[in-house]
């Protein structure tokens, strides 16, 4: 069997955590191979919302293995109150929660870093989520990394020694914490992660596939956000895009089936950093209101724009996507006209691939085209799209050499189609 990757591809939030959960029926397993609390994956059915940060998003669907692999970074005291408020509404997780031993902790002082260092950055920072992501990803690449298996072996000594480590680094920034509230809630966080299994991913996942099971993994934030192939230095700390998986779970890389790279059908970001297309004018406020772009961790405002396709190119090529999928299309549902980035203007030349810094200077060209004027919220088969519609999805399969095989038109669980059914 081969695993199949959904991942962003724009700057996060594109709505992953929506479709995980539509496409969870079909698969046996569900991962999430990178990145940590600094995401926040919705989902709604049966009139109600969910917010997950480190569960994956097959949690809701039957009694499907959910695991959170080697790649990811977990805040036990986040964990908990995430997983406890799941129990709470009728999802038990315990036996079905998976948690690689080799994933690494968040410590209470990688969250006060994260703030120090944002501090640090004055005018430059990055507006990270606050979650301690960064810290803990360093850590974790020095080599000084405190990991869930260590939580059962000689754990006080390696959480001891990497505490007063911080501690040394915040105090020769001069920056001022209490980690007592912060410290004690973790703790209780080590101990409720104690009830849960504490997993060789790898190789639990390599034995699906030999057995024939289907796993589906769950990218976190966006390609635009890789620590490789993003907007650097505005990016997490992670690899975000479909090689990440690899690494985030043990899979090889020949054993990758289909790569779901998910968009929006315009285009946000949230937190600091270059956006071509962003729009500061009354259509990126529509854009803001209609698609409630607000985020769903931080509640921070969204940045919006057009969609770039400059961009979108990018990360089908180094993902590799084989099947796409356009979200929030209803958001664009009462627009006379929708604008797509097709090539940046770089010292007064046209380009059409994307460069190696977006940071200034980067000037969007646009195509226009006709919007579809017609609330397509409670559509159900792609035979009732407008001709509009259909031309801009035309449009977009056109320039990323992709077909589009989902169109999502509301955040309900319900509102999701699927195109060309007939393969
Ligand atoms: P994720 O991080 O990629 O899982 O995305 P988020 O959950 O952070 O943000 C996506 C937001 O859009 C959530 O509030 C979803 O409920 C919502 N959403 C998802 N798909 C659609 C859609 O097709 N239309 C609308 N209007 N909202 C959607
Ligand atoms: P999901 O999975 C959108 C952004 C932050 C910041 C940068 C670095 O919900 O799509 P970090 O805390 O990771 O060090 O922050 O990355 N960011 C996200 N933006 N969606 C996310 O996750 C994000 N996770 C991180 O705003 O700009
Ligand atoms: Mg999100």
């Amino acid at each position: 069997m081969k695993v199949d990757v959904l991942l962003g591809l724009q700057w996060g939030d594109e709505g992953k955590g929506k479709v995980v959960d539509v496409l969870t029926p079909k698969y046996d397993v569900v991962a999430r191979f990178q990145g940590g609390p600094n995401a926040g994956h919705t989902l709604e059915f049966e009139g109600q919302k969910y917010v997950l940060r480190s569960i994956p998003s097959g949690i809701f669907q039957g009694d499907k293995v959910n695991i959170i692999g080697n790649g990811v970074v977990l805040d036990p005291a986040l964990f908990k109150a995430e997983a406890e408020a799941l129990e709470a509404s009728g999802h038990p997780l315990k036996e079905r929660l998976h948690i690689s031993k080799k994933a690494h902790l968040i410590l209470p002082t990688h969250r006060i870093l994260d703030a120090a260092y944002e501090a640090a950055k004055g005018d430059a920072k990055v507006g990270t989520t606050g979650k301690g992501i960064g810290p803990t990803y360093t850590d974790k690449v020095s080599r000084n990394g405190v990991r869930v298996g260590d939580i059962l072996h000689n754990f006080e000594q390696k959480y001891g020694a990497a505490k007063a480590r911080h501690e040394q680094i915040l105090k020769s920034l001069n920056y001022e914490y209490d980690l007592t509230e912060l410290e004690k809630a973790w703790m209780e966080g080590i101990e409720y992660l104690k009830q849960f299994h504490f997993v060789d991913s790898e190789h639990e996942v390599n034995n699906y596939l030999k057995d024939g099971k289907s796993v589906l993994c769950e990218g976190a934030q966006g390609t635009m956000l890789d620590i490789d192939f993003g907007s650097y230095p505005f990016v997490t700390s992670s690899n975000t895009v479909c090689a990440g998986a690899c690494t985030g779970l043990g899979v090889a890389p020949n054993r990758i089936g289909e790569v779901f790279g998910i968009f929006k059908a315009y285009c946000t970001r949230v937190g600091a950093g270059p956006f071509p297309t962003e729009l500061f004018d009354e259509t990126g406020d529509k854009m803001c209101t209609l698609g409630h772009e607000f985020g769903s961790v931080t509640g921070r405002k969204r940045r919006c724009g057009w969609i770039d396709l400059v961009a979108l190119k990018y990360s089908v090529m180094i993902n590799g996507v084989t099947k796409l999928i356009m979200m929030k299309s209803d958001v664009l549902d009462t627009f006379d006209t929708i604008k797509a980035c097709v090539a940046y203007k770089v010292d007064g030349e046209e380009i059409d691939y994307f460069p190696y810094d977006i940071t200034e200077g980067v000037e969007p060209v646009y195509a226009e085209l006709p919007g579809w004027k017609t609330d397509m919220t409670k559509m159900q088969s792609e035979d009732e799209f407008p001709e509009d519609f259909n031309a801009y999805l035309t449009f977009l399969e056109e320039q990323l050499g992709v077909e589009i095989k989902i169109v999502s038109v509301g955040p309900d669980r319900a509102q999701t189609i699927e195109r060309y059914t007939e393969e």
